[in-house]
């Protein structure tokens, strides 16, 4: 099988543990969105018709990708490689999980999310320099139950 996995390499703020490639300077988003698009444009016939059966968005921070972004970028891969994907999944930071944007998540086709919990405790989170807290770490798990999420797969 063939899957295609996305790097969006930025973060609101850095945690003090992490190994994976990132900066905060978001105003690059943008453009590095846009050189994504060329780059699988570039590498249509690297699979040599091979079905994609899944697409995972990791990072840094893809849940900070706007819906107009998120949106390019699946319909560049949808477009590019077309096959009935079987699993979408999205790397999701706790501060970014609001309703509306599960609801835009799902309406793109997302139906996995990787939550970046980390831990429960304060003091850890803090240590971390995570941009959540735990109270909000015990939020998301509530809101893993809601009607909303309900489509999601949580790992
Ligand atoms: C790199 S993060 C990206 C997603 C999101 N920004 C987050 O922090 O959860 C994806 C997952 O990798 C795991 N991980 C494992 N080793 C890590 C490391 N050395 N630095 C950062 N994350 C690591 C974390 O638990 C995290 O949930
Ligand atoms: S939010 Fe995730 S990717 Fe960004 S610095 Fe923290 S652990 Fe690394």
């Amino acid at each position: 099988m063939a899957g295609i996995y996305i790097h969006i390499p930025f973060c609101r703020q850095a945690c003090h543990y992490c190994d994976f490639h990132f900066s905060t300077n978001l105003r690059q988003v943008d453009q590095l969105v846009l050189a994504i698009g060329k780059e699988l444009e570039m590498r249509k016939d690297y699979l040599k018709n091979q079905a994609v059966e899944t697409v995972y968005f990791g990072g840094g921070t893809p849940s900070l990708l706007s819906e107009r972004q998120l949106h390019f970028l699946m319909e560049k891969v949808r477009k590019l490689f077309p096959s009935d994907w079987k699993e979408v999944t999205l790397e999701a930071n706790p501060d970014d999980l609001s309703e509306e944007n599960l609801s835009m998540w799902k309406e793109l086709g997302v139906d996995r999310l990787s939550l970046g919990i980390q831990s429960f405790q304060e003091e850890v989170l803090q240590f971390y320099n995570r941009a959540h807290t735990a109270i909000e770490a015990w939020r998301l798990l509530r809101k893993a139950e809601m009607p909303d999420s309900k489509s999601f797969r949580l790992i």
